[in-house]
């Protein structure tokens, strides 16, 4: 995710992050008891190799809910990509690094849908009459949208990244997915799309559900700088980065003088991240960790966090390294998966044309 996270304290409760908390417990419970009933729609734009902080955040979430049974559809949103215009030039081989960081992780092509944005025409028609039921106010209220546009490097906003949480809608609602799993600084573009289909359904007939947010309760993980993970602040751990160069980002981590380790977030965030990392990896507490540590210091608290994520992502890493040596496979994965989601799509497109009334 480059979205930036939401700078001012007030901006979680404008962001209706507690509400969408609650429901997300209820969700939970919904799940296990009848999985059949969802459809998982989420994904990411293609920036490069993803990281520890993704995996965390959401990967791991992902097939934690198609291995329940849930039927998932992942976007690689190579359209919405446009709007951070620097990292276009490479397209390819990013689209190709995530479809193979999530085969490595245990997304199963033959259970989920894999496809990209540009592959599915009947996906971006949705967006035209999609545009026509949000006004610009509207738009220009988005505060994910407004914080992209204050931290963007390019000179002038473009129409598309004004208009790219419409076109997340029809990512969404395409496959009338009722659930989509994200983090809090998308919450503004779930509830774009809440709109989007009640608005629909209102003024042409029942179309479309109005799906929910599921709020991850993964902890976030900071980089090895002690600033948000993410990949261009250079301070980020691919899940495909190989063992020594693990081990080195984790040596040139920030800590503390203090050689006492103890998991206090506030006080020592660099040393709490690094524990909660490392507590992670290993299916235990970061108190638990730190107890181990104890007054070992820095040195040692950085060799149980390299120990521990290169053990957790060794087998992730090798199944990785498998697939990348067949691109055939890669490419075909990607081929069927667009090929469902453009079945499904035109599904929708022609429900959506009978309910307009336009099927000539
Ligand atoms: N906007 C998301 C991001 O920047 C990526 C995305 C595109 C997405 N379409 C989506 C996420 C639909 C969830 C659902 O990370």
């Amino acid at each position: 995710m480059t979205v930036l996270a939401p700078t001012s304290p007030a901006t979680d409760d404008a962001l209706g992050t507690s509400a969408a908390r609650t429901r997300s417990a209820v969700l939970e419970r919904r799940i296990r008891e009848n999985p059949g009933r969802f459809r998982v729609l989420t994904g990411d734009r293609p920036t490069g190799r993803l990281h520890l902080g993704h995996y965390f955040g959401t990967l791991h979430n992902r097939v934690r809910l198609q291995d329940l049974g849930v039927e998932l559809f992942v976007i690689i949103a190579d359209y919405q990509v446009l709007t951070d215009r620097d990292v276009a030039d490479d397209l390819t081989r990013h689209v190709e690094e995530l479809v193979l960081d999530h085969l490595a992780i245990g997304v199963d092509p033959e259970r989920s849908t894999v496809f990209t944005h540009s592959a599915v025409p009947a996906l971006n028609q949705l967006l035209l009459p999609f545009l026509s039921l949000v006004s610009v106010a509207e738009l220009n209220r988005n505060p994910t949208v407004k914080d992209e546009i204050a931290h963007s490097r390019q000179s002038a906003v473009s129409g598309l990244m004004f208009t790219y949480p419409v076109h997340q809608a029809a990512d969404i609602l395409f496959c009338k997915a009722n659930l989509v799993p994200v983090g809090q600084d998308q919450l503004p573009h779930l509830e774009i799309t809440r709109t989007v289909a009640r608005r629909f359904n209102d003024r042409y007939g029942a179309v479309f559900p109005e799906p929910d947010a599921l709020l991850s309760d993964a902890p976030l993980l900071l980089g090895t700088d002690g600033s948000k993970m993410s990949k261009s602040r250079g301070n980020a751990i691919a899940l495909a980065a190989d063992a020594d160069e693990t081990a080195r980002l984790i040596k040139g981590a920030k800590t503390d003088s203090e050689r006492h380790v103890s998991y206090d977030p506030t006080g020592r965030p660099e040393v709490a991240s690094l524990l909660l990392l490392a507590a992670l990896c290993q299916g235990r507490t970061p108190e638990e960790v730190a107890a181990d540590i104890g007054s070992a210091g820095a040195a040692a608290l950085k060799r149980t966090v390299t120990e521990s994520v290169n053990e957790y992502l060794a087998p992730i890493r090798s199944r990785r390294a498998e697939y990348a040596r067949d691109r055939a496979y890669l490419r075909r994965v990607l081929r069927e998966g667009n090929e469902r989601a453009r079945s499904v799509a035109d599904g929708t497109l022609a429900e959506v044309r009978t309910a307009m009334n336009s099927h000539y």
